[in-house]
């Protein structure tokens, strides 16, 4: 098998309006292979469609190695195309003339051009509709206008950034079927795909691997492989699974130590997790119902919560050793249900151990504190140190989270009025 697409240690930044450059993908390691179809999941702004740009040649990466078919990509390659999130198409031209506009910026014949658009409109299903303008078409069609224009070239490699989001459920599945009908049947030229998507069912339905990226920089962070027969059901227990499986792969945060840039413990992001709420969770997973084992899906529905919220409070949960995700499930550890069991006081002591032991940031402040007379510190150093690597607004909410976690847990305290940190028994 060999590779197609290689980005190694790939990175990009982008000049904010203020002139300052914010840093977008960092360390990206990634080998698109002949033969497969690999799915790319990850927060809004992550930076998946930074990458796939990157990719397809359309903007330059400002660090790394990007190769094709062994050599350096400098712009557009020949054998690899793009879909875009949005239908990009050209409102003046017909079906037909958006298809061949890429043919003829390559310097392709009239006739030829004409015989590959047609073939591929035929391919798309679009027979009948070569004539009409974009406005004339439903939104599915416009995007198997968008697919049809990227064949058309005849791709080695299918870059789909979002392709089927844009349509309503039905159409974008039906549209993904064909798609995955024609990669099947080998009657596409195209020899790898990648998907970048939203949608975890889709991504587990499409792909061969799953990969998940991370944010701030982006880079990617977990991989699963999925060797299912394609066509895959929806309702199958297998793709169910899977689908758990990846849900947890995005939840298990960045919270496991992992892969420590210069300055680990100041880099690291916080779920945004109160703690009354982590304290009803834990609670819930060790009632009657639960006994300490939850599928997250139902746990959501039992604690009212959606999946935005109730994805931090497990990941703190898991963070702080009081709870661990396995394969979409929620389980409740030995020390979790110590806690559960005891009085008010005893859990404060528990959570508070916890946090020093599992949250670098909240033992680096701590033992920060500790080293001054008065036992107390600005906050502003610490939110410098965690713009390094992190935006303002971030760094601020970063550090919230921090001291709300602390005061819980008896490790330090923050005085509005003042702006200052302090040990619980300083500053009283
Ligand atoms: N040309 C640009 N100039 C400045 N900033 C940019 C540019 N393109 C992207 N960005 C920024 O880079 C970050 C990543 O954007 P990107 O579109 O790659 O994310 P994404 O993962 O595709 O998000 P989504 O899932 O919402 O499509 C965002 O913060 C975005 O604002
Ligand atoms: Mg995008």
């Amino acid at each position: 098998m060999s590779t197609l697409v290689a980005l190694k240690n790939v990175a990009k930044s982008f000049k904010s309006a203020d002139g300052s450059s914010r840093l977008v993908l960092e360390h990206v390691d990634f080998q698109l292979q002949e033969g497969e179809i690999v799915a790319l999941l990850g927060q809004s702004g992550s930076g998946k469609s930074t990458l796939m740009r990157i990719m397809a040649g359309l903007i330059p990466a400002d660090g790394g190695d990007v190769h094709y078919r062994s050599q350096p990509l400098f712009g557009p390659a020949e054998g690899i195309a793009m879909v875009f999130q949005s239908f990009a198409l050209f409102p003046w031209l017909t079906v037909q003339q958006n298809v061949e506009l890429g043919l003829e910026a390559r310097g392709i014949a009239a006739a030829e051009r004409e015989r590959r658009a047609a073939a591929a409109i035929e391919l798309i299903g679009l027979s009948g509709f070569e004539g009409a303008l974009p406005r004339e078409l439903s939104g599915g069609m416009r995007q198997r206008v968008g697919l049809a224009r990227a064949l058309v070239m005849e791709p080695a490699v299918l870059l789909m950034d979002e392709a089927f989001s844009a349509l309503d459920v039905l159409t974008g599945e039906r549209l993904r079927n064909e798609i995955l009908e024609l990669w099947g049947s080998g009657q596409m030229p195209t020899k790898a795909m990648l998907v970048v998507s939203h949608n975890i069912e889709e991504a587990v339905l499409m792909a061969d691997r799953v990969l998940v990226f991370s944010s701030n920089p982006g880079r990617v962070r977990a991989e699963l492989p999925i060797t299912l027969p394609r066509p895959r059901h929806p309702d199958s227990p297998e793709v169910r699974l899977l689908i758990d499986e990846v849900y947890s792969l995005m939840t298990a945060g960045a919270t496991p130590a992992q892969a420590e840039p210069v300055r680990p413990h100041l880099s690291d992001r916080l779920p945004e997790a109160d703690v009354g709420h982590m304290e009803s969770l834990l609670e819930l997973l060790a009632d009657e119902q639960f006994k300490g084992r939850a599928d997250l899906p139902q746990l959501a529905e039992e604690s009212e919560l959606t999946d935005e919220d109730l994805l931090p409070l497990a990941g703190a949960l898991q963070r702080l050793g009081l709870a661990t995700l396995a394969h979409g499930d929620l389980l409740i550890s030995p020390l979790g249900q110590c806690y559960v069991d005891g009085d008010h006081e005893f859990r404060r002591e528990i959570f508070g151990q916890q946090l020093l032991a599992h949250v670098p940031l909240a033992a680096f402040i701590r033992h920060s504190l500790e080293q001054e007379a008065n036992g107390q510190l600005r906050e502003e150093p610490f939110l410098k140190l965690l713009r390094e690597s992190m935006d303002e607004q971030e760094a601020e909410r970063v550090l919230q989270v921090a001291i709300e976690w602390a005061r819980y847990g008896e490790v330090f305290e923050y005085d509005f009025h003042t702006g200052m940190i302090h040990l619980p028994e300083a500053g009283e």
